[in-house]
């Protein structure tokens, strides 16, 4: 059974509430519900914090025995040189994911520090952008 990790940054917490007309009316809880019901031989696992360090530390966690991680860093995305040091520090892939398509909002969403150390990159097929990460996993 592959083990996959689901980790979302800042912000993504307020799914369902932020801003839904970038981002959805669906809840996270709901929505990963969802995919656990449709993918019931994955060994599924979410995390999220708003926590720049946090996530770091889970990267750690799971970067040496998961068989993937489905990033959405939120803003952290466009910022941190950290997390993109975690990934590359780390055995397990990880794909960058982004809900909206980052491309067509401001420049400063266009910079990734997490796109050059990822497997992939999957922006702006709102939540089905997890969908897709995951079953490039599979
Ligand atoms: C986001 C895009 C980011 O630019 C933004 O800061 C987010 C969400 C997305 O999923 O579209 O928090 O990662």
């Amino acid at each position: 059974m592959k083990k996959i990790l689901i980790l979302n940054g800042p912000n993504l917490n307020l799914l369902g509430k932020r801003e839904p007309e970038i981002y959805g009316s669906l809840t996270f809880a709901e929505y990963f519900e969802s995919l656990k019901i449709k993918y019931p031989t994955v060994d599924l696992h979410y995390y999220q914090s708003n926590v720049e360090g946090e996530l770091i530390n889970k990267l750690h966690e799971v970067g040496f025995s998961f068989d993937g991680v489905v990033l959405n860093a939120g803003a952290y995305t466009h910022t941190s040189i950290a997390i993109g040091d975690a990934i590359k520090g780390i055995e397990t892939p990880v794909i960058e994911v982004h809900i909206s398509n980052v491309h067509a909002r401001e420049k400063f969403r266009h910079v990734t520090y997490i796109a050059p150390n990822a497997k992939g990159v999957i922006a702006g097929f709102g939540l089905q952008s997890y969908e897709l990460a995951l079953q490039s996993f599979l």
